[in-house]
């Protein structure tokens, strides 16, 4: 289910700098699909990750939460988020949630959300009892 839409979104990836594109696509509770892609800036830092565009496309969509998400590229195994992306995504999904890492060649990873960040930061972390 989500993975035609990352497959899709994936070729419009704007990725000239490391030519390496990724999609994403995520399905809020809403049952809405929402896709991103990464897009990246010549002063390098400023480019942004698939996850965070489909993140983003959620948000303005008006869901905040995730259901499941599924990632795509080109990778020799299945891509992981990187580190910023899964504290992207732990913001909107369950430590349940579903993740499924894959490459175009059909391989894929299924993890959770808690897979992905152990220990991760929280808005418990800020409240000191
Ligand atoms: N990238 C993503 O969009 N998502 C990932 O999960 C891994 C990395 C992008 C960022 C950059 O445009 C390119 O891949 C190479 O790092």
């Amino acid at each position: 289910m989500l993975l035609q839409p990352a497959t899709d979104v994936r070729l419009r990836a704007y990725a000239p700098y490391s030519r390496f594109k990724v999609g994403a696509a995520i399905r809020a509770t809403s049952g809405a699909v929402h896709v991103g892609c990464n897009v990246e800036n010549v002063a390098y830092p400023e480019g942004t990750c698939a996850e965070a565009g489909a993140i983003a496309a959620m948000i303005a969509a008006g869901d905040t939460a995730i259901a499941e998400i599924l990632v795509i590229a080109d990778s020799p195994a299945p891509v992981p988020p990187c580190g910023g992306c899964r504290q992207k995504i732990a913001e909107f999904a369950a430590p349940d949630v579903k993740v499924t890492l894959c490459t175009t060649d059909g391989a894929q990873k299924v993890m959770s959300v808690a897979d992905l960040l152990p220990g991760v930061f929280t808005a418990a972390h800020m409240a000191k009892a």
